[in-house]
C-alpha cells in the first residue's frame, strides 16, 4: 500500500489534550502539552444534543464535571456552564468543555498536529463520524497537516470516509483483530491504533510490512516507549507528559 503522505506526527502525543497533567479534554490540557514541548496530541471529539462538536471523553459528563447526564441529551449552551477543571485540582477550577472549533483554533495557532479520536456517544456512530470529518475539513482548510481522524467506531470512520476522503483515518482497537488488513483497506486508513497491552512484535512486524503507520496508547512508562519503538511503532501516545520527553 502507498501511503498518500508521510507519518508526520512526532513520536510522542499528548493523550486527551495535557495527559495526566491538565484536566482531560481541555484547553487547559493543551496549554499543558505546549508547555511540556509536545507537538502532537489526540483527543475524543462527540456530539452535543444540538450536534455541536465538542471534547469529552464519557458518554456521560459526571466523571470530569460539575453535572450530570448524557452528553447526547445535553445542548452545547448547557455543556458551555460546565466546570470541567475542578474536578482535577482547584488550580484548573471553572476550566470549560472546549468545543472542536475552539481547540482547532488554538492547534493551529500553536502548530501543534491533533489526532482526533470520534468517540460517539452510543447509537450517533454514523452523524458523529460524518460532523466530526466535515468540521475538521472546514477547520484546518489550507492547513498544511491536516487532523488525523481515529475511532473505535467503523460505523464512525467509514461516515467520515464518505463525508471527507481526503482526511488520514487511523482505525482503533485494543487487540489487533485477524483481519484487520481488509478493514484497513476497505476504510482507507493510514494508520492502526492499538492498546500497547495487547501488541506483539510479531503483529507490529506485519502492520510496518504492509505499509501502515503503527501508533500506540497508552504508553506510560519511556523503557516500554522505547521497547515497542524498536518493534516498529511510529507513534506513543502517553499521559505521563513528565516522564516521556516530546522527542523520546
Ligand atoms: O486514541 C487513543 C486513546 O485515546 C484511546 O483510548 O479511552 O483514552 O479514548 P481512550
Ligand atoms: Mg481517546
Amino acid at each position: 500500500q502507498q501511503l498518500r503522505s508521510p507519518w508526520p506526527y512526532p513520536a510522542v502525543v499528548a493523550h486527551r489534550g495535557g495527559g495526566a497533567m491538565a484536566p482531560e479534554n481541555t484547553l487547559a490540557g493543551f496549554r499543558a502539552g505546549i508547555a511540556y514541548g509536545y507537538r502532537a496530541a489526540e483527543c475524543d471529539v462527540k456530539l452535543s444534543a444540538d450536534n455541536v462538536c465538542f471534547l469529552l471523553h464519557d458518554d456521560t459528563v459526571d466523571r470530569t464535571c460539575n453535572g450530570q447526564g448524557l452528553a447526547a441529551t445535553l445542548e452545547m449552551a448547557s455543556l458551555a456552564q460546565l466546570d470541567a477543571g475542578a474536578w482535577k485540582g482547584a488550580a484548573f477550577a471553572g476550566e470549560p468543555l472546549p468545543t472542536f472549533a475552539n481547540v482547532a483554533a488554538y492547534c493551529r495557532a500553536q502548530g501543534m498536529l491533533l489526532n482526533v479520536e470520534i468517540k460517539p456517544c452510543p447509537g450517533r456512530e454514523d452523524e458523529t463520524g460524518r460532523l466530526v470529518a466535515q468540521e475538521a475539513a472546514r477547520l484546518w482548510a489550507g492547513a498544511a497537516v491536516p487532523p488525523l481522524l481515529s475511532s473505535f467506531s467503523a460505523e464512525a470512520l467509514r461516515a467520515a470516509q464518505h463525508a471527507e476522503q481526503a482526511l488520514p483515518r487511523a482505525w482503533l482497537v485494543e487487540e489487533v483483530p485477524a483481519n484487520w488488513q481488509a478493514m484497513l483497506q476497505e476504510m482507507d486508513c493510514i494508520a492502526l491504533h492499538c492498546d500497547h497491552r495487547s501488541l506483539t512484535r510479531a503483529q507490529a512486524a506485519a502492520i510496518k510490512a504492509a505499509g501502515y503507520q503503527l501508533l500506540c496508547y497508552t504508553v506510560n512508562d519511556p523503557e516500554r516507549a522505547r521497547e515497542i519503538m524498536a518493534w516498529g511503532v511510529d507513534s506513543v501516545c502517553t499521559d505521563r507528559l513528565d516522564l516521556l520527553a516530546p522527542a523520546c
